[in-house]
């Protein structure tokens, strides 16, 4: 099945009442995984580049052919998005070129105003050529490609203007940060998300920082409007503690063990099998 756009998916997931998963990947093997733990669970998935993830993978061109060529050769039937995640200006159109079918246009750093223009023009380009644009009012904490945002509740009347320009969901600050959650964090602020969401004119809200948000938070989120959840850290930190534990059990010791098949072979499962989960947690299984 070609890349799809995430309006279509995206508006279904919050009619029913799921959210969709919008996985980070990093390589070969993390796209594989992605794309076998949405098959396997029927579901609707999007894959996602940072800017920096993409640059590492040589380019947006080669994310772009990569998720294409494995949709293709893994006989991949389920829905899938390929989604620029939080992406500047000049990379978002350029991924809109380049074939991605959904971008996010981060200007939460900028005055207002102009994100506000910047995010007109993205819609407009991104519109013309069917591609679903994710925009942010009100930086997401924690640290993503070198990019610190303090965190915050993201006001209610940006929250609206945004939605005006015609973008398609729209990501804000709940309380959510990205990567692992202090001690003391305080949970997400459902107030404040129903507050958003009442006045958005129903777009779909996105939220970020899915890693580590326990369950019960993450279906409450679901039942106000949250309907894309971003997830990153946990598929690195499954990945990295199934490699660890293959070479301190001298795995890579053994035969061809440091074949980097067999090497990066159980990170890539414990991938795939997060994605499961997390797939189950967030409802769209049974949903492709
Ligand atoms: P986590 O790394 O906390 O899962 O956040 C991912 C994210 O929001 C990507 O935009």
């Amino acid at each position: 099945m070609a890349l799809v756009s995430a309006t279509e998916m995206l508006k279904k997931a919050k009619e029913g009442k799921y959210a969709v998963g919008a996985f980070n990947t990093n390589n070969l093997e993390w796209t594989k995984a992605i794309l076998k733990g949405a098959q396997e669970s029927n579901s609707p998935v999007m894959i996602q580049t940072s800017m920096g993830a993409a640059k590492y993978m040589g380019g947006y061109q080669v994310c772009y052919d990569l998720v294409n060529d494995l949709i293709d050769s893994m006989g991949i039937t389920v829905p899938v998005a390929l989604h620029l995640d939080h992406g500047e200006y000049e990379d978002a159109l350029k991924c809109i070129e380049i074939g991605y079918t959904s971008v996010m246009f981060d200007g939460s750093h900028l005055p207002f105003e102009e994100n506000l223009e910047k995010a007109k023009d993205v819609v407009a380009k991104a519109h013309a050529k069917g591609v679903s644009v994710e925009c942010e009012v009100g930086s997401i904490g924690g640290e993503e490609d070198g990019v610190i945002g303090s965190g915050e509740l993201a006001d209610p009347a940006e929250c609206k203007a945004m939605s005006e320009t015609g973008i398609d969901f729209l990501a804000a600050g709940i309380g959510n940060i990205h990567g692992s959650y202090p001690e003391n964090w305080a949970g997400l602020s459902f107030d404040r998300l129903a507050e958003i969401a009442a006045v958005i004119d129903g777009k779909p809200m996105v939220l970020h920082g899915g890693s580590g948000i326990p369950l019960d938070q993450i279906q409450k989120a679901i039942s106000l409007g949250v309907s894309k959840i971003n997830v990153n850290t946990e598929c690195q930190e499954v990945f990295a503690a199934a490699t660890r534990k293959y070479i301190e059990e001298g795995k890579d010791l053994e035969g061809k063990g440091f074949d980097p098949r067999k090497l990066l072979a159980p990170g890539t499962t414990a991938v795939t099998e997060l994605v499961k989960e997390r797939i189950q947690w967030f409802g769209s299984n049974g949903k492709a």
